[in-house]
C-alpha cells in the first residue's frame, strides 16, 4: 500500500482530504513525524509555498508528501492578502500565527479588510479563495493542482461556522457567506474541495501506473 503524509498537523485537514481522496492509500500526518523540521512558508506565492513544504517534508521522512497552501486574493487590494492571509493584520512574515488565538486573530484580519475596503463599492469588492496543492516525492514534484472559488467582500460580517474570512466571504449564487453554509456545503463549493478534486484523477492514475511497473 502507499504512504502519503499530508503536510499539516490539523486533524481536521487531515481526515478532508484523506475522505476524498479515498483510494488504497495510507495517511500519516506531521504529528506522526515529531522530529521533522518546520518547513516555513516564506514563499511570495501559494504555488511556491505548497512545492516548497512537499518537497521539504518528502525529502525529511522519504515519504510521498501532499502539501496546501491557501489564502484570499481580493482583487481591490491588488491580491492582498494573498499568501499573507493568516497574519495580514500582523504583516510579519516570520509568523504564520500559529500559536496565538486564532478567533482573534481572524477577527482582525477581517475588521482590517473591511477597515481598507469602506469606501469601495460593491461591483469592485470581487475576491476569490485560492488553495493550491502539490504532491511530491522525495526528489521531485509529482503533481500540482489549483482550486477557486469566486465571491465578493460583503460589507459585515454574517454567519458562524468556518474559520478564517468565512464571515466576509460572500458567494453571490447562493446568497449566503461561506460561515452561513454548512461544512458539507462548503467542501462542495470550495477552493481546497475544488483542487482536492482535481488532484484525485491523476493521483489514482498514478498509483495504477506505480503498481505495473514498480520503481
Ligand atoms: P492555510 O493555507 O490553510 O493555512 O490558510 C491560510 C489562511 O488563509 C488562513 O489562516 C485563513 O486566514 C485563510 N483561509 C484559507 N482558507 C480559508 C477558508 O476556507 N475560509 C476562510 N479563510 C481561509
Amino acid at each position: 500500500m502507499n504512504k502519503i503524509l499530508v503536510a499539516t498537523t490539523n486533524p481536521g485537514k487531515l481526515k478532508e482530504i484523506s475522505e476524498m481522496l479515498d483510494f488504497d492509500i495510507e495517511w500519516k500526518s506531521l504529528a506522526d513525524f515529531p522530529n521533522v523540521k518546520e518547513v516555513k512558508e516564506d514563499g511570495e506565492t501559494f504555488d511556491e509555498n505548497a512545492r516548497k513544504k512537499a518537497l521539504g517534508y518528502a525529502k525529511q521522512t522519504g515519504l510521498w508528501t501532499l502539501a496546501d497552501d491557501s489564502g484570499l486574493v481580493i482583487d481591490a487590494l491588488d491580491g492582498a492578502p494573498g499568501v499573507m492571509s493568516a497574519r495580514f493584520s500582523k504583516q510579519s512574515r516570520d509568523s504564520n500565527g500559529a500559536g496565538e488565538n486564532r478567533t482573534l486573530l481572524d477577527h482582525k484580519n477581517m475588521t482590517k479588510v473591511l477597515k481598507l475596503l469602506e469606501n469601495v463599492p460593491p461591483e469592485k469588492r470581487t475576491a476569490r479563495f485560492v488553495c493550491c496543492l502539490c504532491l511530491a516525492s522525495p526528489e521531485k514534484v509529482l503533481i500540482e493542482t489549483q482550486g477557486k472559488l469566486e465571491g465578493v467582500i460583503a460589507e459585515n460580517q454574517a454567519g458562524s461556522s468556518g474559520f478564517g474570512y468565512d464571515p466576509i466571504f460572500f458567494v453571490p449564487a447562493l446568497n449566503k457567506t461561506v460561515a452561513q453554509l454548512s461544512s458539507e456545503e462548503k467542501n462542495g463549493i470550495s477552493h481546497r474541495g475544488n483542487a482536492i478534486r482535481k488532484l484525485a484523477p491523476i493521483l489514482q492514475k498514478l498509483i495504477k501506473n506505480q503498481k505495473r511497473s514498480p520503481v
